[in-house]
Protein backbone atom coordinates (compact mmCIF):
# COMPACT_ATOMS: atom_id res chain seq x y z
CA UNK A 1 0.00 0.00 0.00
CA UNK A 2 2.27 2.86 -0.95
CA UNK A 3 0.03 6.28 0.11
CA UNK A 4 1.08 9.52 1.82
CA UNK A 5 1.08 7.77 5.11
CA UNK A 6 3.10 4.58 3.88
CA UNK A 7 6.70 5.34 2.37
CA UNK A 8 8.30 2.00 0.34
CA UNK A 9 11.89 1.26 1.49
CA UNK A 10 14.70 -1.20 0.72
CA UNK A 11 16.35 -2.09 4.32
CA UNK A 12 20.45 -1.85 3.62
CA UNK A 13 23.24 -3.25 4.73
CA UNK A 14 26.01 -0.58 3.36
CA UNK A 15 25.56 -1.63 -0.35
CA UNK A 16 23.57 -5.03 0.15
CA UNK A 17 19.50 -5.00 -0.60
CA UNK A 18 18.31 -7.16 2.56
CA UNK A 19 14.56 -6.44 2.62
CA UNK A 20 11.46 -4.30 1.05
CA UNK A 21 9.98 -2.24 4.10
CA UNK A 22 7.03 -0.18 4.56
CA UNK A 23 7.43 2.75 7.02
CA UNK A 24 4.13 4.24 8.55
CA UNK A 25 5.03 7.87 8.59
CA UNK A 26 2.91 9.06 11.38
CA UNK A 27 4.74 6.41 14.11
CA UNK A 28 8.20 5.58 12.61
CA UNK A 29 6.97 1.97 12.57
CA UNK A 30 7.57 -0.80 9.97
CA UNK A 31 3.92 -1.50 8.66
CA UNK A 32 4.23 -4.11 6.63
CA UNK A 33 7.81 -6.25 5.19
CA UNK A 34 8.31 -7.56 1.68
CA UNK A 35 10.46 -9.36 0.15
CA UNK A 36 13.73 -10.86 1.59
CA UNK A 37 16.49 -10.53 -0.79
CA UNK A 38 19.52 -11.68 1.20
CA UNK A 39 19.08 -13.71 4.41
CA UNK A 40 22.61 -13.70 5.56
CA UNK A 41 22.52 -9.55 5.97
CA UNK A 42 19.52 -9.34 8.51
CA UNK A 43 20.31 -7.94 11.23
CA UNK A 44 21.65 -10.90 14.34
CA UNK A 45 19.04 -11.79 16.00
CA UNK A 46 16.19 -11.39 13.82
CA UNK A 47 14.83 -14.40 12.68
CA UNK A 48 13.65 -15.34 9.48
CA UNK A 49 11.22 -18.13 9.08
CA UNK A 50 10.20 -19.79 5.54
CA UNK A 51 11.93 -16.83 3.83
CA UNK A 52 9.70 -13.62 5.95
CA UNK A 53 11.04 -11.29 8.69
CA UNK A 54 8.63 -11.47 11.27
CA UNK A 55 7.65 -8.28 11.49
CA UNK A 56 7.52 -7.79 15.17
CA UNK A 57 11.10 -8.20 16.05
CA UNK A 58 12.23 -6.57 13.39
CA UNK A 59 10.13 -3.57 14.38
CA UNK A 60 11.37 -3.97 18.00
CA UNK A 61 14.89 -3.54 16.29
CA UNK A 62 14.45 -0.79 14.37
CA UNK A 63 12.74 1.04 17.30
CA UNK A 64 15.22 0.37 19.26
CA UNK A 65 17.71 2.37 16.90
CA UNK A 66 15.58 5.81 18.19
CA UNK A 67 16.89 7.84 20.86
CA UNK A 68 15.34 5.86 24.10
CA UNK A 69 12.44 7.68 25.48
CA UNK A 70 14.52 7.65 28.86
CA UNK A 71 17.13 10.02 27.41
CA UNK A 72 17.95 12.75 29.93
CA UNK A 73 16.30 15.90 28.52
CA UNK A 74 15.01 14.51 25.97
CA UNK A 75 11.16 15.67 26.04
CA UNK A 76 12.51 19.17 25.62
CA UNK A 77 14.72 18.67 22.71
CA UNK A 78 11.48 17.20 20.86
CA UNK A 79 8.94 19.64 22.36
CA UNK A 80 12.00 22.10 20.11
CA UNK A 81 12.23 19.73 17.48
CA UNK A 82 8.32 19.87 17.09
CA UNK A 83 8.10 15.91 17.05
CA UNK A 84 6.14 13.68 19.16
CA UNK A 85 8.21 10.74 19.15
CA UNK A 86 12.01 10.15 19.17
CA UNK A 87 10.80 7.33 16.35
CA UNK A 88 9.90 9.61 13.82
CA UNK A 89 13.46 11.16 13.44
CA UNK A 90 14.55 8.08 12.23
CA UNK A 91 13.94 8.09 7.98
CA UNK A 92 15.05 11.53 8.70
CA UNK A 93 18.68 10.59 8.07
CA UNK A 94 18.02 6.93 6.48
CA UNK A 95 18.28 5.41 10.12
CA UNK A 96 22.28 5.65 9.39
CA UNK A 97 24.42 5.26 12.85
CA UNK A 98 28.28 5.88 13.40
CA UNK A 99 27.77 2.29 15.20
CA UNK A 100 27.09 -0.20 12.31
CA UNK A 101 25.77 -0.07 8.74
CA UNK A 102 22.53 -0.57 8.92
CA UNK A 103 19.82 1.68 6.65
CA UNK A 104 16.82 2.87 4.88
CA UNK A 105 16.97 3.65 1.34
CA UNK A 106 13.33 5.55 -0.13
CA UNK A 107 12.22 2.99 -2.96
CA UNK A 108 13.63 4.33 -6.24
CA UNK A 109 15.57 7.22 -5.08
CA UNK A 110 18.83 6.07 -6.39
CA UNK A 111 20.51 6.88 -3.35
CA UNK A 112 24.17 5.02 -2.75
CA UNK A 113 25.84 4.27 0.85
CA UNK A 114 28.36 5.78 -0.52
CA UNK A 115 26.49 9.11 -0.69
CA UNK A 116 24.98 9.44 2.62
CA UNK A 117 26.67 7.10 5.05
CA UNK A 118 28.24 9.32 8.07
CA UNK A 119 31.85 7.66 8.56
CA UNK A 120 32.49 9.34 5.11
CA UNK A 121 30.41 12.50 5.07
CA UNK A 122 30.08 15.18 7.01
CA UNK A 123 26.81 15.37 9.53
CA UNK A 124 25.00 18.69 11.20
CA UNK A 125 25.46 19.83 14.46
CA UNK A 126 21.82 20.89 15.20
CA UNK A 127 20.58 17.56 16.64
CA UNK A 128 23.20 16.82 18.61
CA UNK A 129 23.68 20.28 20.34
CA UNK A 130 19.59 20.18 20.98
CA UNK A 131 20.27 16.99 22.38
CA UNK A 132 22.90 18.53 24.78
CA UNK A 133 20.54 21.34 25.78
CA UNK A 134 22.17 24.20 23.86
CA UNK A 135 19.96 25.00 21.69
CA UNK A 136 20.59 24.91 17.86
CA UNK A 137 22.35 27.69 15.71
CA UNK A 138 20.04 27.66 12.62
CA UNK A 139 17.29 28.61 11.87
CA UNK A 140 16.48 25.86 9.39
CA UNK A 141 17.46 22.58 11.61
CA UNK A 142 19.02 19.77 9.78
CA UNK A 143 18.11 16.51 10.92
CA UNK A 144 19.96 13.98 8.95
CA UNK A 145 22.86 13.39 12.05
CA UNK A 146 24.13 10.14 13.84
CA UNK A 147 22.72 11.55 16.51
CA UNK A 148 19.06 10.44 15.48
CA UNK A 149 19.93 6.96 15.91
CA UNK A 150 21.98 6.79 19.63
CA UNK A 151 21.11 5.06 22.07
CA UNK A 152 21.76 5.46 25.96
CA UNK A 153 20.22 7.33 28.59
CA UNK A 154 22.85 10.08 28.95
CA UNK A 155 22.94 13.49 26.77
CA UNK A 156 25.40 13.04 23.96
CA UNK A 157 26.57 13.75 20.13
CA UNK A 158 28.10 12.79 17.77
CA UNK A 159 31.23 15.43 16.72
CA UNK A 160 34.07 15.36 13.73
CA UNK A 161 36.88 16.55 16.07
CA UNK A 162 40.55 16.84 13.87
CA UNK A 163 39.10 14.49 11.38
CA UNK A 164 37.52 11.71 13.35
CA UNK A 165 33.95 10.69 14.97
CA UNK A 166 34.04 11.21 18.22
CA UNK A 167 31.35 10.32 20.94
CA UNK A 168 31.09 13.50 23.09
CA UNK A 169 28.49 11.92 26.35
CA UNK A 170 27.60 14.25 29.38
CA UNK A 171 26.93 13.52 32.79
CA UNK A 172 23.84 13.10 35.73
CA UNK A 173 22.65 14.71 38.11
CA UNK A 174 24.43 17.45 40.77
CA UNK A 175 27.19 15.34 41.07
CA UNK A 176 27.58 14.99 36.78
CA UNK A 177 30.37 11.76 37.64
CA UNK A 178 29.56 9.70 34.69
CA UNK A 179 32.69 11.63 32.98
CA UNK A 180 35.51 11.43 35.42
CA UNK A 181 34.77 7.71 35.49
CA UNK A 182 34.86 6.94 32.01
CA UNK A 183 38.29 8.17 32.08
CA UNK A 184 39.23 6.25 35.52
CA UNK A 185 37.97 3.56 34.38
CA UNK A 186 39.73 3.39 31.07
CA UNK A 187 43.18 3.88 33.03
CA UNK A 188 42.46 0.90 34.93
CA UNK A 189 42.03 -0.65 31.74
CA UNK A 190 45.13 0.51 30.84
CA UNK A 191 47.25 -0.92 33.50
CA UNK A 192 45.33 -4.23 33.21
CA UNK A 193 45.86 -4.20 29.57
CA UNK A 194 41.98 -4.71 28.73
CA UNK A 195 40.95 -3.44 25.35
CA UNK A 196 38.60 -0.41 25.59
CA UNK A 197 37.27 3.11 23.95
CA UNK A 198 40.23 5.61 25.05
CA UNK A 199 38.11 8.38 26.93
CA UNK A 200 39.02 11.31 27.40
CA UNK A 201 37.91 14.43 29.56
CA UNK A 202 36.16 17.53 28.27
CA UNK A 203 35.07 20.83 30.43
CA UNK A 204 32.42 23.11 28.76
CA UNK A 205 30.72 26.31 30.29
CA UNK A 206 31.31 24.26 33.45
CA UNK A 207 30.09 20.82 32.74
CA UNK A 208 32.06 18.07 32.39
CA UNK A 209 32.19 15.61 29.23
CA UNK A 210 33.47 12.18 28.09
CA UNK A 211 35.40 11.82 24.71
CA UNK A 212 35.65 8.46 23.06
CA UNK A 213 36.76 7.73 19.31
CA UNK A 214 34.21 5.90 17.41
CA UNK A 215 35.99 2.04 17.16
CA UNK A 216 34.01 1.39 14.33
CA UNK A 217 34.98 1.71 10.76
CA UNK A 218 33.25 2.01 7.50
CA UNK A 219 33.57 -1.97 7.49
CA UNK A 220 32.91 -2.93 10.64
CA UNK A 221 30.03 -2.80 12.79
CA UNK A 222 29.15 -3.15 16.52
CA UNK A 223 26.13 -6.03 17.46
CA UNK A 224 25.05 -5.70 21.42
CA UNK A 225 25.16 -8.29 23.43
CA UNK A 226 21.42 -8.13 23.46
CA UNK A 227 20.99 -9.45 19.67
CA UNK A 228 23.96 -11.72 19.86
CA UNK A 229 21.72 -13.30 22.99
CA UNK A 230 18.68 -13.79 20.78
CA UNK A 231 20.01 -15.87 18.17
CA UNK A 232 19.03 -19.01 19.87
CA UNK A 233 16.41 -19.62 22.92
CA UNK A 234 18.11 -19.38 26.54
CA UNK A 235 16.86 -22.94 28.02
CA UNK A 236 15.99 -22.54 31.23
CA UNK A 237 18.77 -24.39 33.47
CA UNK A 238 21.05 -22.13 31.62
CA UNK A 239 22.81 -18.98 32.91
CA UNK A 240 22.69 -15.74 31.08
CA UNK A 241 26.83 -15.62 31.30
CA UNK A 242 27.06 -19.69 29.90
CA UNK A 243 23.66 -18.50 26.92
CA UNK A 244 25.74 -15.68 25.57
CA UNK A 245 29.11 -17.65 25.42
CA UNK A 246 27.05 -20.41 23.82
CA UNK A 247 26.00 -18.04 20.73
CA UNK A 248 29.26 -16.66 20.49
CA UNK A 249 30.67 -20.37 19.72
CA UNK A 250 27.55 -21.06 17.13
CA UNK A 251 28.10 -17.81 15.69
CA UNK A 252 32.20 -18.03 15.60
CA UNK A 253 32.92 -15.27 17.57
CA UNK A 254 36.76 -15.59 19.18
CA UNK A 255 38.08 -14.87 22.52
CA UNK A 256 34.75 -13.90 24.48
CA UNK A 257 35.44 -16.11 27.76
CA UNK A 258 38.83 -14.47 27.88
CA UNK A 259 37.11 -11.04 27.50
CA UNK A 260 33.54 -11.00 29.33
CA UNK A 261 36.03 -12.16 32.68
CA UNK A 262 38.15 -9.54 32.19
CA UNK A 263 34.70 -7.17 31.58
CA UNK A 264 33.73 -8.61 34.61
CA UNK A 265 36.94 -8.03 36.97
CA UNK A 266 36.84 -4.24 35.47
CA UNK A 267 33.00 -3.74 36.83
CA UNK A 268 34.11 -5.19 40.29
CA UNK A 269 36.59 -3.17 40.66
CA UNK A 270 34.96 0.07 39.47
CA UNK A 271 31.18 -1.46 41.15
CA UNK A 272 30.03 -0.56 37.89
CA UNK A 273 25.83 -0.78 38.06
CA UNK A 274 25.46 -0.81 34.49
CA UNK A 275 26.10 -3.35 32.23
CA UNK A 276 23.12 -4.22 30.65
CA UNK A 277 23.17 -5.92 27.45
CA UNK A 278 23.62 -3.01 25.33
CA UNK A 279 26.65 -2.35 26.92
CA UNK A 280 28.66 -4.54 25.22
CA UNK A 281 29.41 -6.90 22.47
CA UNK A 282 31.18 -7.73 19.18
CA UNK A 283 32.40 -6.40 16.53
CA UNK A 284 32.32 -7.78 12.75
CA UNK A 285 32.76 -7.00 9.08
CA UNK A 286 30.40 -5.57 7.38
CA UNK A 287 30.64 -6.60 4.24
CA UNK A 288 32.27 -10.14 4.74
CA UNK A 289 29.71 -10.86 8.13
CA UNK A 290 33.24 -11.88 9.53
CA UNK A 291 33.05 -11.73 13.28
CA UNK A 292 36.39 -9.69 14.15
CA UNK A 293 35.93 -10.85 18.12
CA UNK A 294 34.58 -8.84 21.28
CA UNK A 295 34.16 -5.23 21.41
CA UNK A 296 36.63 -3.12 23.22
CA UNK A 297 35.11 -2.33 26.59
CA UNK A 298 33.35 1.60 26.63
CA UNK A 299 30.09 2.84 28.68
CA UNK A 300 31.52 2.09 31.82
CA UNK A 301 30.50 5.79 33.60
CA UNK A 302 27.58 4.45 35.87
CA UNK A 303 30.00 3.30 38.51
CA UNK A 304 32.18 4.55 41.55
CA UNK A 305 29.14 5.51 43.21
CA UNK A 306 28.22 8.00 40.89
CA UNK A 307 24.78 8.48 42.45
CA UNK A 308 25.13 7.69 45.79
CA UNK A 309 25.20 10.82 48.20
CA UNK A 310 28.87 10.90 50.04
CA UNK A 311 27.87 9.02 53.57
CA UNK A 312 25.93 5.75 51.51
CA UNK A 313 29.57 5.60 49.93
CA UNK A 314 31.45 4.82 53.72
CA UNK A 315 32.48 1.62 54.47
CA UNK A 316 30.93 2.69 58.53
CA UNK A 317 27.53 3.02 56.85
CA UNK A 318 25.70 0.34 57.62
CA UNK A 319 27.04 0.11 60.98
CA UNK A 320 26.37 3.88 61.92
CA UNK A 321 22.75 3.21 60.58
CA UNK A 322 22.45 0.24 63.23
CA UNK A 323 23.88 2.30 66.21
CA UNK A 324 21.41 4.75 65.74
CA UNK A 325 18.31 2.08 64.95
CA UNK A 326 20.05 0.47 68.33
N1 LIG B 1 33.17 4.67 20.80
C1 LIG B 1 32.05 4.20 20.23
N2 LIG B 1 32.07 3.75 18.95
C2 LIG B 1 30.94 3.28 18.37
N3 LIG B 1 29.75 3.20 18.99
C3 LIG B 1 29.68 3.63 20.27
C4 LIG B 1 30.82 4.13 20.96
N4 LIG B 1 30.46 4.48 22.22
C5 LIG B 1 29.14 4.20 22.31
N5 LIG B 1 28.66 3.69 21.15
C6 LIG B 1 27.27 3.31 20.85
O1 LIG B 1 26.44 4.31 21.41
C7 LIG B 1 25.57 3.74 22.38
C8 LIG B 1 25.39 4.72 23.53
O2 LIG B 1 26.63 4.99 24.15
P1 LIG B 1 26.83 4.71 25.70
O3 LIG B 1 26.44 3.31 26.00
O4 LIG B 1 28.22 5.12 26.04
O5 LIG B 1 25.77 5.75 26.31
P2 LIG B 1 25.01 5.81 27.73
O6 LIG B 1 24.06 6.93 27.65
O7 LIG B 1 26.03 5.85 28.81
O8 LIG B 1 24.24 4.43 27.79
P3 LIG B 1 23.41 3.78 29.03
O9 LIG B 1 21.99 4.07 28.79
O10 LIG B 1 23.74 2.33 28.86
O11 LIG B 1 23.97 4.37 30.29
C9 LIG B 1 26.22 2.43 22.79
O12 LIG B 1 25.27 1.50 23.25
C10 LIG B 1 26.89 2.00 21.48
O13 LIG B 1 25.94 1.37 20.64
MG1 LIG C 1 25.15 2.44 27.22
Amino acid sequence: MADKLHHQYVLMHKNVSVADLELDTASGSISAVGSVHDDAHVPVGISVKKGKIDRATLNEWWQGRAIPASRDGIRHALMELNVATTQQLLDKCLGLSLSDQYWICPHNSGIEWRNVNFFDNTFSDDIGNILLGKGSSSNKISLMSPDNTSDGWLKKKWAILDGKRCLIKGGSGATQQEPYNEVLASRIMDRLSIPHAAYTLMLQEDYPYSVCEDFITPQTELIPAWYIMHTRQKPNHVSVYQHYIDCCKTLGIPGVRNSLDRMMVLDYIIANEDRHQTNFGAVRNAETLEWVGTAPIFDSGSSLWFSKPQAFISPLYKSAVQALQS
